[in-house]
């Protein structure tokens, strides 16, 4: 199958209105991706070797995000939304370079299983002309029926013009179809108008390519893989399916999830063995986890790379160019931006580190602070080897702290301090004997003195 040359034509010219949006329907993400984006994975995964999309509605905003998740799939214009095969038509001249296969989705079934457009694939290799993906939704109300005879794909009658024998048909139209390419345009040209709806509908291919003594086939996937959304119930709907999907596979991979449903992951996170996540984290786009790492519970995690044995968390939040390396730890209420913490590292306790290094084995106290933003510009902080940094300081970058150097705490850090040295950046501590007793008699006599002549 892999000699045979594939177009995914994808359709994604839908208004969405009930999304209620300034933004393309097919935009609204999936487990942080659009969900356009992951039907452009599904076809690549079934070894499609092109991609053409075809939009209407928001056309300029759909280009520029197409540019980011499929930098090589061809845009085509619906102007008019005159149907299924019209839409597909718009992308003719794709179709037209001839493929051996041209596979037909939709932008806004996310959940589509790349396994069933394989299927497909391996169905017109066997000589089929057309092949459809059936489902058994719970409810097919709205869905069109796949019409059988003697075993046979007959046609498929969209619920409209269905008879009432027909409604009771539990097989429907997923939605995903395919269709030889030396075929396709001779089929697509083929479709006319004779609906309820009034427009050329792909699904008649069915029946041309059937009058022509083509071979068209029906197979089956799953509910989840033709879920449609078309509000943001059933986008909230498709997420919690797409997280559970995840989850599960997280867990079969090596990773324990202690409570699962309170994991949140993204498109493309990479987790791996032996690491344990506890209750209620958040991970954005890009978080690499290597072995045996710990996620404590209510970290927000995104951009980031945690090397093996590390330790986050509770309450940490890793922003994008965190880079955690062998056993680095990084506590309770810190924040880690764009900075690299070396090996064994730590960061327990109340601490914003950005545009830093904080070099192997350094230590860094409660409450420290890379001061790195002046209103305008970004400046780095290079925290060196075996460093310690007392509680409560400021480093004010650019700084630069060397290897086992030494800083006092609650210490202002404004010039850089050489390996090994010790730094203070506050002022002596003056004690005076007495003093405390003498000043709380004052307070407390100039207190009553208040208190009578008020009386
Ligand atoms: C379609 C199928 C139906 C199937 C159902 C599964 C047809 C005629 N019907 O019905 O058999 O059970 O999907 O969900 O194919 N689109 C365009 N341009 C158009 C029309 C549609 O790009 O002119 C796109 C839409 O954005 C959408 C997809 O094609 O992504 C399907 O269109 P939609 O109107 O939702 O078709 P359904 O009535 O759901
Ligand atoms: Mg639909």
């Amino acid at each position: 199958m892999s000699q045979r040359t594939c177009l995914s034509v994808i359709l994604a010219a839908g208004e969405g209105t009930r999304m209620k949006s300034a933004m393309p329907k097919v935009l609204h993400p999936i487990a942080g991706l659009p969900m356009v984006a992951h039907v452009v994975k599904a076809a690549e995964a079934a070894g499609s070797n092109d991609l053409a999309l075809v939009i209407g509605h928001g056309a300029e905003q759909m280009r520029k995000a197409v540019q980011k998740f499929a930098p090589k799939a061809e845009t085509f214009v619906q102007d008019k939304r005159l149907g299924t095969a019209h839409a597909v038509l718009a992308a003719r001249d794709a179709i037209a370079r001839g493929y051996d296969d041209i596979l037909v989705m939709f932008g806004d079934t996310p959940l589509i299983d790349p396994e069933a457009l394989r299927v497909e694939r391996g169905k017109l290799a066997g000589g089929a002309a057309v092949v459809v993906i059936g489902f058994r939704p719970p409810n097919p109300a709205g869905y069109g029926r796949l019409i059988e005879k003697d075993g046979r794909l007959v046609a498929i009658r969209e619920e409209k013009d269905c008879s009432e024998e027909e409604k009771k048909i539990t097989f429907c139209n997923a939605g995903m179809m395919a269709v030889a390419g030396k075929h396709a345009l001779a089929l697509l040209d083929n479709v006319g108008i004779n609906n309820a709806k009034g427009e050329f509908y792909l699904t008649d291919i069915v029946e041309i390519a059937g009058a022509q003594g083509l071979d068209v086939v029906a197979t089956e996937a799953s509910f989840e893989s033709a879920l449609g959304i078309n509000n943001r119930a059933e986008l909230a709907e498709a997420e919690g399916m797409w997280q559970a999907r995840r989850r599960r596979e997280a867990m079969l991979s090596g990773t324990t999830l202690i409570a699962p449903e309170t994991v949140y992951f993204s498109y493309d996170t990479e987790i791996g063995a032996d690491t344990v996540v506890e209750p209620n984290v958040w991970f954005g786009p890009g978080v690499k986890i290597a072995k045996g790492a710990k996620i404590h519970a209510f970290s927000h995690i995104e951009g980031a790379t945690i090397a093996s044995n590390c330790d986050v968390g509770p309450f940490a939040r890793l922003r994008p160019g965190a880079d955690l390396r062998q056993k680095a730890k990084v506590g309770n209420f810190c924040e880690v931006k764009q900075a690299t913490i070396e090996e064994g590292a730590k960061v327990n306790h109340l601490t914003y580190i950005g545009d830093a290094r904080v070099g192997a084995a350094a230590n860094i106290g409660a409450g420290t602070i890379t001061c790195n933003y002046d209103g305008y510009s970004k400046f780095f902080t290079d925290i060196g080897e075996g460093a310690f940094i007392g509680s409560n300081s400021s480093l004010v970058a650019p700084v630069t702290i060397g290897k086992g150097g030494y800083i006092a705490s609650g210490s202002v850090i404004t010039e850089s301090v050489p390996d090994d040295a010790l730094a203070f950046g506050r002022a002596r501590q003056k004690t005076l004997p007495g003093k405390g007793r003498e000043l709380r008699e004052r307070f407390a006599s100039a207190a009553a003195a208040k208190k009578k002549a008020a009386e």
